[in-house]
């Protein structure tokens, strides 16, 4: 993929829950560069696909996602008093939704079929092409950005994730446990790191960042440094 040079794209690719969405949007607010969440154009697809019946008893009727993607329209708007992109699903509003236990137990089966891969990470592509952009994923570094300029890879101990995700759900008022959270990361980074197409892998260019043990001002001063070093 030939990437317009004008631009730089930082590629944040990792486990789930290592917080790759909350350090990328905080470079994105101090390197004043966009910020673009790809796991919630997954999360998107899975949510129109679980309203729309597509999935049912944990399998995916194919063909039925496929005409279901014909009428699926995500756009990210800017939220100036948080000062964070925010998901839209034809129009609608679903940050919340789309991070659910219900759609995150779905979004690893969804984000693992080849065409619903190709219709995001071609609009991811046209993303980056137009801005500096902060992109976080599993395969940005890989397959939709393999020019990108900076590659993290980010991880942390499955036991940390499970910590760091339970704690968000709860506070989000949803009722689940430790031991389920725990399960659904572990059954993720099996999903992601096995699946076929675009599984999750460490290119041989990514800089690797462990944060079971950093604190976040730790992680983001080191990775703003790497950033630098490219003259942004
Ligand atoms: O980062 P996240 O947990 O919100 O991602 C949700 C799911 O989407 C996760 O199971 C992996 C998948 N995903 C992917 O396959 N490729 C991406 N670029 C981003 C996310």
């Amino acid at each position: 993929m030939e990437k317009d040079q004008k631009t730089i794209v930082v590629a944040v690719d990792g486990y789930s829950s290592t917080g790759k969405s909350t350090i990328a949007k905080m470079i994105a607010s101090r390197l004043r560069i966009t910020y673009i969440d790809t796991g919630a154009m997954y999360r998107a697809v899975t949510l129109a696909a679980l309203r729309s019946g597509v999935i049912d008893g944990g399998k995916v009727d194919l063909e039925a996602l496929r005409e279901c993607l014909k009428n699926i329209h995500i756009g990210f708007r800017y939220n100036t008093a948080t000062q964070v992109y925010e998901t839209y699903l034809n129009g609608e509003y679903v940050e919340g939704e789309i991070r659910s236990m219900e759609v995150s137990n779905q979004v690893s089966m969804v984000a693992a079929v080849d065409f619903v891969r190709e219709f995001l990470v071609a609009q991811q592509r046209e993303l980056g092409k137009r801005e500096n952009v902060i992109m976080d994923g599993r395969d940005i570094g890989s397959v939709v950005f393999p020019d990108a300029e900076v590659k993290f890879f980010m991880t942390a101990s499955p036991e940390v994730r499970a910590e760091r995700r339970y704690k968000e759900l709860r506070e989000k008022g949803e009722n689940v446990s430790y031991e389920e959270v725990e399960a659904n990361v572990r059954t993720r980074d099996y999903i992601d790191t096995h699946r076929e197409v675009s599984p999750l892998k460490q290119t041989e260019d990514a800089i690797v960042v462990d944060n079971s043990c950093m604190s976040i001002e730790e992680e983001l001063s080191f990775m703003i440094s790497k950033i630098q070093e490219v003259g942004m």
